[in-house]
């Protein structure tokens, strides 16, 4: 269970995280979840029917009651359909990021600017540690998004994760990470005789 309530209505100067609508099925089958280039690297086959992006949008909410996972609209506060989503997973300590946008709002850096604000506003809460995401080795975009957002490379996953739109084998993966207090672990706290 995330250990946040959903960050509905963060907001940077031009973008701002809203809860997904029925409405939104329509945009996001014509720009997003049917778009072959947006959905390349992604973990979910792209959608061949809206009622496909009707059913996500029916399962966000139930996600989000569970606090299981939040989906959510990444809003341009200029109006119109979705620029994109980003997704909020796991628990406990840590939080994976999954982000994406339609391909008309690519190359005006809003992907760098609510990746940004998304991983800034977790890693102030009390409870989150750690924020991370993946992405397919040939997706330099995802790779320079979560760097320019402030996150580090932490390695190499070897085949880590179908990418079903390109191959069915599971794909080698690149590591990032945002991390809270760090080299201020418990460890780090133990009283310098201590051994093990
Ligand atoms: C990844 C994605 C969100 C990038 O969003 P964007 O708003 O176009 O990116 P930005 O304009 O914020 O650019 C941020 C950085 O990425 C770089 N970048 C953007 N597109 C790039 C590309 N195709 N190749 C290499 N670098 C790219 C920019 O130059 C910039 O780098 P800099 O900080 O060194 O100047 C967008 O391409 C997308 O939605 N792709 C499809 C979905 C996807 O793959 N999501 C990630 C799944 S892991």
């Amino acid at each position: 269970m995330l250990p946040f309530t959903s960050p509905i209505g963060l907001a940077t100067s031009r973008l701002a995280l809203r809860a997904l609508v029925p409405a939104d099925a329509g945009p996001l089958f014509a720009t997003y979840t049917g778009d072959a280039e947006v959905a390349r690297y992604m973990p979910w086959r792209r959608h061949e029917a809206q009622a496909q992006t009707e059913r996500m949008i029916g399962a966000a909410a139930q996600l989000a009651a569970d606090r299981s996972a939040y989906l959510l609209a990444i809003a341009d506060t200029a109006g119109g359909a979705p620029a994109g989503l980003v997704n909020l997973a796991g628990g406990d300590h840590g939080v994976s990021i999954g982000f994406g946008l339609a391909r008309p709002s690519w190359g005006r850096g809003y992907g760098r600017e609510i990746v940004a604000a998304v991983v800034g506003w977790l890693i102030d809460h009390p409870s989150v540690w750690r924020v991370w995401g993946y992405c397919d080795t040939a997706n330099a975009a995802s790779a320079a998004v979560m760097l320019a957002a402030g996150m580090q490379e932490e390695g190499t996953l070897r085949r880590f994760a179908v990418h079903p739109n390109l191959s069915p084998e599971p794909r080698t993966c690149r590591l990032f990470a945002a991390v809270r207090g760090e080299g201020a672990g418990p460890e780090t706290d133990l009283p310098a005789t201590a051994g093990g």
